[in-house]
């Protein structure tokens, strides 16, 4: 069971606090789908990077997009990418309405796809704030950065929250 359990119940309530359409969301960290297929049901289009390989904070560490594409086949709203997310964003430059960071918990790979994640999306998650006090660091640093408002939700391994609330102005 993913340590991503518990999160569900509290996402109708981020996109309702900050207004956030619900056209697209983009996942860094897929594995196994668990976020994702909870994205799928408030989102349009949910895509997720991934490079299905683990990572060394991750139990599984076997190569398994094929599988995870097939089991997530019901759910013909995510588009899987096998990718680096390093790769990803150098040739992405579309805006999400929400960016989802749980790839491997170290600072500097939090700091760089989060930063690009919340420069290209009007809400950013982080999931193991509490967990991985680098993921922390990382988030209060990107909100620094980017003069995004954080929030740090406590529960379930931590969810860090940043809203880009002018961007969400402009589109309403
Ligand atoms: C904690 S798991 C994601 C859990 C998932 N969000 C869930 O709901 O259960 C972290 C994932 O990040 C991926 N990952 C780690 N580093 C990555 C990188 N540089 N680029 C893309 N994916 C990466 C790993 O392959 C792993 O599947």
């Amino acid at each position: 069971m993913s340590a991503w359990k518990g999160l569900e119940m509290i996402i109708a309530d981020i996109i309702n606090r900050f207004g956030l359409r619900r056209e697209s969301c983009i996942e860094f960290g897929v594995e196994f789908g668990y976020s994702a297929v909870v994205f799928s049901n408030f989102f349009e289009r949910v895509t997720g990077i991934d490079t299905f390989e683990g990572d060394i904070h991750t139990a599984n560490k076997q190569e398994h997009f094929q599988q995870t594409q097939e089991r997530l086949r019901p759910y013909g709203n995510i588009h899987l990418v096998k990718s680096d997310y390093r790769d990803w964003i150098v040739r992405d430059n579309q805006r999400y309405n929400l960016a989802h960071v749980d790839i491997v918990h170290n600072y500097k790979e939090t700091f760089e796809c989060g930063l690009w994640a919340a420069r290209h999306s009007d809400c950013t998650i982080f999931h193991d704030t509490e967990s991985f006090p680098e993921v922390r660091k990382a988030v209060k640093d990107i909100a620094r950065a980017t003069g995004q408002q954080l929030y740090n939700y406590p529960h379930h391994y931590g969810l860090g929250i940043l809203a880009d609330t002018k961007s969400i102005e402009r589109h309403k």
